[in-house]
């Protein structure tokens, strides 16, 4: 799984956030106990609530508080996860056969429910207002995000700034939240607050873009969940868009947009993969990741802000 060293201090504490996690499997109920399992058992790389121990180690280090935030932004996120699943009718998530392809869709939206309110119950533990409203604050702009991607699918007539707004929504709020979250109820100074929150949302958008990119060079295998799905949902991201601003006549991925075939979509998925749009869209997931790494700045030289350092790095060299 992960790298003993990606998470750096935090890596055993990150324990207690699994087991807290797993606990939540214990329902009088076997079939949702059976849905838990099937969301619950895939371990995905627990980045986020990685960046809430991270982002708590510059204050007052409580694991009686920062624990159930990082259970409840990783179970918030991977909520979202069995709704974007069911959107996008994938059938793996994670290495594993995602909910939706063992049981009804409607049964995974209710599954996603529960899930988000179980996040809600968990960040209500912290008992810091500030940090619950953020939570429903981010929820909302993250609802945002997804219908905004929804609603403006198979539309060639975006622009990028669109584009980074709808990431900003869908992805980084949530990495913001994670690394403010930490901060805040660890007690830090506002001005560690801002910066973590900072680092966050610009890590995020790093993330984001990286995994757009993977959408088109990615292995299935090595990612766990299926690639090539963006263009073929409508959905545009840096590199196809990057793509019809500079070809704007007679591009592969409008063809597609207006004649939905197998043929056109393989064109333009191989357009992207060919040309120089890949290079340029890594060019500004840097640009983000160094933003984020500007950010750290105030914050004391300690073993955790190395580990923030180098996630930064490792966020654009990713391949899963
Ligand atoms: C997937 O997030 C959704 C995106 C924001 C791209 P992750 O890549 O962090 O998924 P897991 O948690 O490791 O499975
Ligand atoms: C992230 O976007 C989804 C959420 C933030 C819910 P993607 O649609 O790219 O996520 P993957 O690629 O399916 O993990
Ligand atoms: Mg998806
Ligand atoms: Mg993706």
């Amino acid at each position: 799984m992960v790298a003993a060293k990606l998470y750096g201090p935090v890596q055993q504490d990150l324990a207690l956030v699994e087991e807290l996690m797993a606990s939540l499997r214990q329902v009088d109920y076997p079939p949702l106990a059976h849905m838990l399992d099937i969301v619950l058992s895939g371990s995905g790389k627990r980045l986020r609530p990685a960046l809430v121990l991270l982002s708590g180690t510059f204050g007052d280090y409580r694991l009686d508080l920062l624990v159930p935030l990082a259970a409840s932004v990783e179970l918030l996120h991977t909520a979202t996860l069995v709704h974007d699943d069911v959107i996008d009718s994938a059938d793996t998530r994670r290495g594993r056969p995602t909910v939706n392809s063992v049981f009804h869709n409607s049964t995974s939206v209710m599954l996603g429910d529960y899930m988000f309110a179980h996040a809600a119950e968990l960040v209500a533990r912290t008992g810091n207002i500030r940090v619950i409203r953020l939570f429903a604050h981010t929820l909302m702009v993250m609802a945002r995000g997804e219908i905004t991607q929804d609603m403006s699918a198979y539309d060639s007539r975006q622009d990028v700034q669109e584009y980074l707004h709808r990431i900003a929504g869908k992805t980084a709020s949530l990495f913001a939240t994670a690394c403010e979250g930490g901060a805040i109820v660890a007690g830090e100074p506002e001005e560690w607050v801002l910066a973590l929150r900072d680092y966050g949302y610009n890590l995020g958008m790093a993330f984001q873009i990286v995994d757009d990119i993977l959408d088109f060079t990615g292995d299935e295998a090595e990612m766990g969940k299926p690639v090539g799905s963006d263009l073929m949902q409508g959905t545009l991201t840096l590199p196809s868009l990057l793509l019809l601003q500079r070809y704007p006549d007679d591009n592969p991925v409008q063809r597609f947009f207006h004649e939905r075939t197998q043929e056109h979509l393989q064109q333009a998925v191989l357009m992207v993969r060919d040309s120089e749009v890949l290079d340029e869209s890594y060019a500004i997931a840097r640009q983000f990741s160094r933003r984020a790494l500007e950010a750290l700045d105030v914050l004391p030289g300690t073993e955790a802000r190395q580990t923030l350092e180098y996630l930064a790095e490792y966020i654009l060299e990713r391949r899963s």
